[in-house]
């Protein structure tokens, strides 16, 4: 059985995206397969794979209604991987609900942006939701840093903040160009720029998933 990881908040262009194919990226290597299910019917993941230069294979699945969202779980839940990591919409949905419900951790990322706090404890609402009425009252969950900029002062307290929401706060996703060109050249940032300190932000992303992962 694949590990389930879904990228969600309801909030647009806090970085799901960015997170999940580039997780998806540092997670699969010669002894782990992973898939990546694009289930925003947006598809910047699918447009990001759809150069061909993904080490990955990225599926779309996307949906609107919740009468899909019954047929959506049981297809993900066959998928044959070591990982799957499920790029969510930004908003309440079938499609977030069902990627929540079916997941093993769930990594919300999060700007600075005070907007994007209230955004944030909905989408935490969901995962508390489903702590409720599922028998393995999971899913885990890390809050993370995204689009981080440290030189000003929210940016720099943004963690602080986060610790205050009672999850996991992961390892910042900086601020970095380097993640919007690898963007426009298809490619995940371990093959765009594998010395820079872009890289480094997901490496150390990937190994707080694996630890929280092992602790399930
Ligand atoms: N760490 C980062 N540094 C710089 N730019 C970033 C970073 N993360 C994301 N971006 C840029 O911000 C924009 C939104 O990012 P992304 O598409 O990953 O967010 P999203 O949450 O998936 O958006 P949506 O809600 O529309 O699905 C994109 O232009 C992306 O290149
Ligand atoms: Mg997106």
């Amino acid at each position: 059985m694949p590990r389930f990881i879904a990228v969600a908040n309801l909030k647009g262009g806090a970085g799901k995206s960015t997170i999940a194919v580039n997780l998806a990226g540092v997670l699969c290597d010669k002894k782990h397969a992973v898939t990546l299910v694009d289930a925003d019917v947006q598809g910047t993941s699918t447009y990001w794979a759809s150069a061909g230069r993904l080490p990955f294979r990225v599926l779309t699945m996307a949906f609107e209604t919740a009468r899909d969202a019954r047929k959506w779980a049981p297809k993900v839940l066959e998928l044959e991987a070591d990982y799957v990591v499920i790029d969510c919409p930004p908003h309440v949905g079938g499609a977030s609900e069902a990627a929540v419900g079916i997941a093993d951790l769930v990594l919300i990322p999060v700007t600075a942006s005070g907007a994007d706090l209230a955004a944030t404890l909905k989408a935490l609402d969901l995962v508390h939701e489903m702590r409720e009425s599922r028998e393995d009252k999971g899913p885990a969950c890390i809050v993370v840093p995204s689009k981080i900029d440290t030189r000003t002062a929210l940016g720099r307290e943004i963690g602080d903040v986060l610790e205050q929401l009672g999850e996991k706060v992961g390892p910042p996703v900086h601020q970095r160009v380097a993640f919007v060109e690898s963007f426009g050249q298809g490619l995940w940032i371990g093959d765009y720029e594998p010395n820079g300190p872009a890289y480094a932000d997901i490496e150390e992303l990937g190994a707080a998933v694996k630890k929280a992962l092992k602790r399930l």
